[in-house]
């Protein structure tokens, strides 16, 4: 265990804005500033009693009570980012508001440039691909390895990057998903090698791995091994509310953190919820904390029971590590035999009170949360059990929509330029043999079925059945 041995009577785990947040709550202010529900009086009772009056009072922003501002870091937020580069293992680390998508979006505007080459796996998160029509960078796409059997992007191949940069000199950034959104992982060690024999940066999207850091049986962060940037959706899988996240700089890297800084300064909220940022605070200082770790190691065998369990049965399988890649135990995609994902997912919520993370075609995804019970999980199980021995139809398929896509994209016009060009709205019937011009990617996983400037094929006609319309280049045909 890399972050603390000793209990916490011992050594107390600091959390900065959390005690700033404490000291303002228990001395009130007269108030004359935002915010104007002046804590919590000037909104619906109602909504009130629901949330509490208490998360109203500590529903502040910076600038006020002695709590510091974001930007750029000052007092309490920055004691909170300094607690957190070191309990991450980061030179520097940035608390961020509307969550790792504004991560990618600073990265890309302060470390990529216009006509730039920025080497990208296909299944990255659309905020990566927002971020690069806005410094108009352009991406060389990696498809990843695919999993057909289980509907899933696989790993990214190392020589895949290698090749790539062997064969462009003018490739600015290296930027990784790792893991995916249901678990698998790449090589990231070889893949650090080799951008730092290539004198790139390496960018990893470790959105779904904050908690790597704090157990060794879970894989090894990208901040270990050798990645410049990293960013962190602490509220996915960490503990913080919904929508903070943490973008940290590796401890040898070669970019500029204040390019990242700037980026950040122009992109965020100038009016940063003090509440968010305190759950950032409160999660890492929980995570280092004992009663975190037993969470943590408690998950991980919570995550263990669950797999072991579907190992008995017949009809119901699990991903696991596979060649080439690894997964994270946390993270259990399972598909049934007979049953769609999208059926098996509506048969657990319907019949069973049960909400997965999400569903495709072909299977689920159950996270291992730190904040689950064991009872949680043999609860999952009976339920698994039921529908492994019952013969539950398929009726999914009456709906005819595909998830995940997994096309090797055929890319016609840059990605900036067709978002930028005139474009006209037509009927989906009409858009094969086009090229398109907006951003297609449904959440979650938020992975792009068309970016502006792929041509339109048949092969995408699944993925499209809630829209009516397509957005496409004006003069392309
Ligand atoms: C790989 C990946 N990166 C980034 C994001 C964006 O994260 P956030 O929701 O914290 O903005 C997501 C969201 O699902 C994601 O899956």
């Amino acid at each position: 265990m890399s972050i603390r041995t000793r209990n916490d009577k011992q050594m107390k785990i600091k959390a900065p804005i959390v005690e700033a947040l404490k000291q303002a709550y228990n001395n009130p202010t007269y108030q004359f500033h935002i915010p104007g529900h002046t804590k919590g009086l000037g909104t619906l009772t109602d909504f009130r009693k629901l949330i509490g009056k208490k998360a109203l009072m500590v529903d502040t922003t910076d600038e006020f009570d002695n709590l510091g501002t974001l930007t750029p870091a000052t007092g309490p937020i920055k004691e909170a980012e300094e607690l957190a580069a070191q309990a991450f293992g980061a030179k520097r680390t940035f608390f961020l508001l509307n969550g790792s998508t504004i991560g990618n979006l600073a990265v890309a505007m302060g470390l990529t440039k216009k006509g730039q080459k920025v080497i990208v796996n296909r299944n990255c998160h659309r905020s990566i691909l927002t971020g690069l029509i806005i410094s108009g960078a352009e991406p060389l796409w990696i498809v990843p390895e695919k999993l057909n059997d289980w509907g899933l992007w696989g790993n990214v191949e190392v020589k895949e990057v290698e090749r790539l940069l062997n064969e462009n000199d003018d490739v600015s950034a290296v930027w990784i998903t790792n893991p995916t959104y249901e678990g698998v992982v790449s090589d990231i060690k070889s893949i650090a090698e080799i951008c730092k024999k290539h004198n790139v940066p390496l960018i990893v999207d470790e959105a779904h791995g904050c908690l790597w850091n704090f157990n060794d049986k879970l894989p090894t962060t990208s901040l270990k091994l050798g990645a410049d940037i990293v960013v962190h959706s602490l509220h996915k899988t960490g503990g913080s509310m919904s929508q903070s996240s943490m973008l940290h700089v590796g401890k040898n890297s070669m970019i500029c953190e204040e390019d990242v800084e700037r980026a950040l300064m122009l992109l965020h909220t100038t009016s940063p919820s003090l509440m968010l940022l305190g759950s950032l605070d409160a999660a890492r200082a929980n995570l280092q904390s004992s009663r975190g770790q037993k969470q943590l190691s408690k998950a991980i065998a919570n995550a263990k029971y669950l797999r072991s369990e579907i190992d008995k049965m017949k009809t119901i399988h699990q991903l696991k590590s596979g060649f080439g890649y690894k997964t994270d135990v946390t993270k259990v995609f399972i598909k049934a035999d007979g049953l769609s994902g999208k059926r098996l997912e509506s048969i657990l919520e319907i019949d069973f009170g049960i909400e997965v993370e999400s569903a495709s075609d072909i299977g689920i995804l159950i996270l291992c949360n730190i904040g689950n019970k064991r009872s949680d999980f043999e609860y999952l199980v009976d339920c698994l059990k039921k529908i492994d021995t019952h013969n539950y139809k398929d009726i999914y398929y009456l709906e005819n929509k595909k998830h995940m896509p997994m096309l090797t994209p055929i890319i016609e016009v840059s990605l900036r330029e067709a978002y930028f060009s005139e474009k006209e709205i037509i009927p989906k019937s009409q858009a094969v043999g086009r090229v398109s011009g907006e951003v297609i990617a449904e959440c979650p996983p938020g992975i792009t079925i068309l970016v502006p400037g792929e041509l339109i094929t048949e092969a995408h006609l699944p993925y499209l059945t809630d829209y009516e319309t397509i957005e496409v280049l004006k003069n392309k045909m």
